[in-house]
Order: C-alpha cells, then sequence, then structure tokens
C-alpha cells in the first residue's frame, strides 16, 4: 500500500526527520577512533529515548533478517554496508563507518543513513565510494519532482553510481515510508525513466543509493543480519528521506545544527548555522571589495539584471549596481543580508539592490536575469552545490550569462585544513553542471591567479577556478 501523508502528517514527518538527522549528526561528531560500536547501539538508544521517540529496528524481524534486530541503529563498517548489527568492535583511524538510523515519532517514520571516514586517515577509496553515494543521493533527489515518476529517480541514482564505475546491486533499494518504515514504493538504484508510480505530494520516500567497490554481490554474516560485499571490498551507503511537495522534494533528515562546523574552517557543506557563528565573529567577515574575477567579467556584459549567489555582506551586489546593473542578492546568513542592506542604504543603492535570506537549494525562483553570478559558494543544508547551481542555471535569461567562480586550490594559509574540501578545475565545474549542450555557449573555463594578502597580511596568490557560459536565445543554438 502507498501513503499519501495530509500536511499536518507531513509536518510530523519534518519532525521525525530532523531527530534522525540530528542523532546521526551527533554520532558522528563523537565517534572516533576507539569508540565501540556497541557504545554507538547505547548513545542511539538514549538520544531516541530523549526525544520521546521509538525505534523502528528493535523488534525488527523481517525476512531478511534472523529474529528480531535487537538494537538502535546499523553501524557497517569497511565491507558491511546494509543492516550493520552493532557488534563489540572498535573503531580504527580509516574506518569507513555507515550509521542508518529509523524511528517513528508522533505515529511518522523516518529514515537515513551516512557513511564518514573515522579519524584522519582519508583512504582515496573510501572517499570515492562516499562521495558517489552522496552524488547519486542528490541526484535522486532533484528527480524526485511532483508528476515524475520512481523510474526517473532509479535512473537518476543508477546513472551516478555507474558512472562512477561501481555495479549496482538490485536486491536493496530505497522504499516508500510514513507510519511505518518500510512501504510501497521500492525504489531500486538504477532503472528507467518514464517508468513506474508517479510521484505526488505528500508521499514519503527514503532514497538509498549504496556501494560496492568491486561487486554486486552480498553474503550474510554469521549474525544473520549484516551484509557483507562478497569480495571483502569497501563499501558506502547513504540515505535521506523526502517528502514530495507541490515544488519539488524537501528533505526531511537533514540535520537542524552542524556540530563542532564553527571550528571547522572549510566545511563541505554549510549550515545557515555554520554561518550565523562566523558572522558573529566581527562586525564585517568578507573584505567589501569586489571579487575581482566578477568585476573583469561583468565590465565587459551590458549592463542589465543580475543576480548574486551567496552574496555574503553585498560587496559585489553594489559594485554591480554601482556600474548599472540592477542587483539581487541571496544569502543563508540572515545577518549577512542585514549587513548588506544597510551597506546599499549607506551607499545611497538601495533603489537599485534586492537582498534575499534564502537557501537557494529551496528558494522558489526570483526571476530571469541577464547574469547569474555565484563566487566561493558552499553546498548549503539543502543541496550539493553542483545542484544548487543547476537550478540556477535555470534562472539565466536567453542571452544572458552564468559566471561561476571557484576556488581552484586551497589559499596557502588555510592549506593545512582544508582537506576536507574540495577545489574543482574549471573542467570539474563545468562537468558538475551538466548543462544540455545545445543551450549554452561556453565563454571562458580556466583558472586564473590573484595577488592578495593572507589574514596576517603577508602578500599571497589565490588561483581562481572561473567559468562563463553565455545562455543561447531559443533558435540561435549553435
Ligand atoms: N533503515 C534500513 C533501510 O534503510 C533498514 C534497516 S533494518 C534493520 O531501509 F533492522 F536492520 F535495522
Ligand atoms: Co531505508
Amino acid at each position: 500500500m502507498i501513503e499519501i501523508l495530509n500536511p499536518a502528517g507531513v509536518a510530523r514527518a519534518r519532525v521525525s526527520g530532523a531527530l534522525v538527522g540530528d542523532i546521526l549528526q551527533t554520532i558522528r561528531s563523537r565517534a572516533t577512533v576507539g569508540t565501540n560500536l556497541l557504545e554507538i547501539d547505547e548513545w542511539t538508544r538514549s538520544l531516541i529515548v530523549a526525544a520521546g521517540a521509538e525505534s523502528c529496528y528493535v523488534d525488527y524481524a523481517p525476512s531478511f533478517g534472523r529474529g528480531p534486530f535487537g538494537h538502535y541503529i546499523c553501524t557497517a563498517v569497511n565491507d558491511a554496508v546494509l543492516h550493520g548489527k552493532p557488534r563489540d568492535y572498535a573503531l580504527a583511524d580509516g574506518d569507513l563507518l555507515t550509521l542508518d538510523l529509523a524511528v517513528v515519532k508522533d505515529g511518522v517514520a523516518a529514515d537515513a543513513a551516512i557513511s564518514f571516514l573515522v579519524g584522519d586517515a582519508r583512504p582515496p577509496q573510501g572517499v570515492a565510494l562516499i562521495a558517489a553515494t552522496e552524488r547519486a543521493l542528490a541526484a535522486g533527489i532533484a528527480a524526485a519532482r511532483p508528476g515524475a515518476r520512481i523510474g526517473d529517480i532509479s535512473a537518476a541514482i543508477g546513472a551516478v553510481l555507474t558512472e562512477a564505475g561501481y555495479p549496482v546491486n538490485l536486491q536493496f533499494g530505497g522504499h516508500g515510508i510514513g507510519s511505518t518504515m518500510h512501504q510501497d514504493p521500492h525504489v531500486p538504484n538504477a532503472g528507467h525513466p518514464g517508468r513506474g508510480y508517479r510521484l505526488r505530494p505528500g508521499l514519503l520516500l527514503a532514497l538509498e543509493p549504496w556501494v560496492m567497490a568491486d561487486t554486486a554481490e552480498l553474503v550474510v554474516d554469521d549474525d544473520g543480519w549484516t551484509l557483507r560485499s562478497a569480495t571483502g571490498c569497501r563499501t558506502a551507503h547513504t540515505e535521506h528521506t523526502i517528502a514530495i511537495t507541490a515544488d519539488g522534494a524537501e528533505i526531511l533528515t537533514l540535520p537542524t545544527s552542524q556540530p563542532g562546523a564553527a571550528d571547522s574552517h572549510w566545511p563541505e557543506v554549510a549550515t545557515p548555522q555554520f554561518w550565523e557563528e562566523r558572522y558573529a565573529i566581527t562586525d564585517r567577515i568578507w573584505s567589501g571589495r569586489v571579487n575581482r574575477v566578477l568585476a573583469d567579467i561583468a565590465t565587459e556584459l551590458a549592463p542589465g539584471t543580475a543576480l548574486d549567489l551567496g552574496c555574503g555582506e553585498g560587496a559585489d551586489v553594489l559594485w554591480l549596481a554601482d556600474h548599472g546593473w540592477q542587483a539581487t542578492g541571496v544569502d543563508v546568513s540572515e545577518t549577512a543580508i542585514a549587513r548588506a542592506t544597510e551597506a546599499a542604504q549607506t551607499a545611497g543603492l538601495a533603489d537599485r539592490v534586492r537582498f534575499l535570506a534564502a537557501d537557494a537549494s529551496t528558494l522558489a525562483s526570483p526571476g530571469r536575469f541577464d547574469l547569474v553570478t555565484a563566487s566561493f559558494l558552499h553546498s548549503s543544508a539543502g543541496a550539493p552545490r553542483s545542484v544548487i547551481l543547476r537550478r540556477v542555471a535555470d534562472w539565466v535569461a536567453p542571452g544572458g550569462h552564468l559566471l561561476i567562480t571557484s576556488h581552484a586550490a586551497p589559499p596557502p594559509w588555510a592549506a593545512g585544513h582544508a582537506h576536507d574540501h574540495h577545489f574543482p578545475t574549471p573542467a570539474e565545474e563545468l562537468a558538475a553542471l551538466d548543462l544540455q549542450p545545445g543551450d549554452w555557449q561556453l565563454v571562458v573555463a580556466e583558472s586564473r591567479t590573484r595577488a592578495t594578502a593572507s589574514p596576517d597580511g603577508e602578500p599571497a596568490t589565490l588561483e581562481d577556478s572561473v567559468v562563463l557560459l553565455r545562455r543561447n536565445r531559443p533558435g540561435a543554438a549553435f
């Protein structure tokens, strides 16, 4: 049976989802070299109880396991991938740990999984496996629009996993979820677009791409539950519960906070709270000067309407307004937007600018623009940055430009603590955008160096990755 939730049910699902996201995040920040999997199970039990929720796992006794699961969370290490039964094992540096958690609160279940590397070691194969499942999940979520079909999600997930070079196993996949954890429809991790159940608002789905490095075959552990790769190779698994809404998919199992974010300088995903903590430290965190690349490129364009994504305290928006553009700035941080608004007033440019505090992954289209630009954008809590950039590329008017600037390499002074952050080359940026070739003209894809000063005032050189595209006018392709 397929359950469709009413708005009150979806509201309850948001609460259950945030709880799952937060518990996973808490465990992720606590789990370290030496942590025992049984400790993690005990932490989970007490976090579920403290939240007034119930475990979906303890008494769960499906046909694919031996007897009731008897634990509160799945812990799968390295070759273990699904249904990992917590056991007496202390984590080691570089272990690839997957946590999978489902709880029910106020009658609604939510289910999510994360994979991450324990300690400081960053084995490349582990990093690649995790990244592939995260990209596949993002692609699946992006495909989960009302009116689309299950096959569209499956095909999107499968395409990413296959392209990353991993065989896909179809024995276990995603599923409907609602008053109970496992419901119809099944969401295989590969499939055909246009086939299967048609998505409608109120449907909750748990999407869960998982991969094994060199095999599609699973073996069952002696514990009767834990599923491992048949070859002993490493594995990864990432899962979110989403709600189909009239506007698209809403991710329900994101953590509401990101413990430790304030002291990690370059998080791959920056939440609104991360930004608020950064902005709280001083009155102004950015230089107040326009980004070099934007100024160089926009000078060559005829002024029109512009959108700056991740506008921070608004220096680029003000520069554009000062150079004849009607400019809109979007940023997740309320503090940044308040500062930008004030700066516009002070500069006498208030009538040429508009600022919005919003996460671009969920913001309804604010219109079409002659220039959409993003400089040094992070992934938001709502989506990876590539998904956000693809979304905003749609907001470029025919004949308009899309300009993306990012760090091609860590700033010399940040190299030590930037190892979790990926620095894309222009080619990678372009590939991630995955634009329809006939719709766009590539104008610039290069890295450019510029001189700057480090936070200590030392001269330094920065490398920017610059991608500029022009959107074709209809009928003007090629
Ligand atoms: N939450 C898992 C899933 O993603 C199922 C785990 S079942 C368990 O569908 F009993 F092993 F925990
Ligand atoms: Co699931």
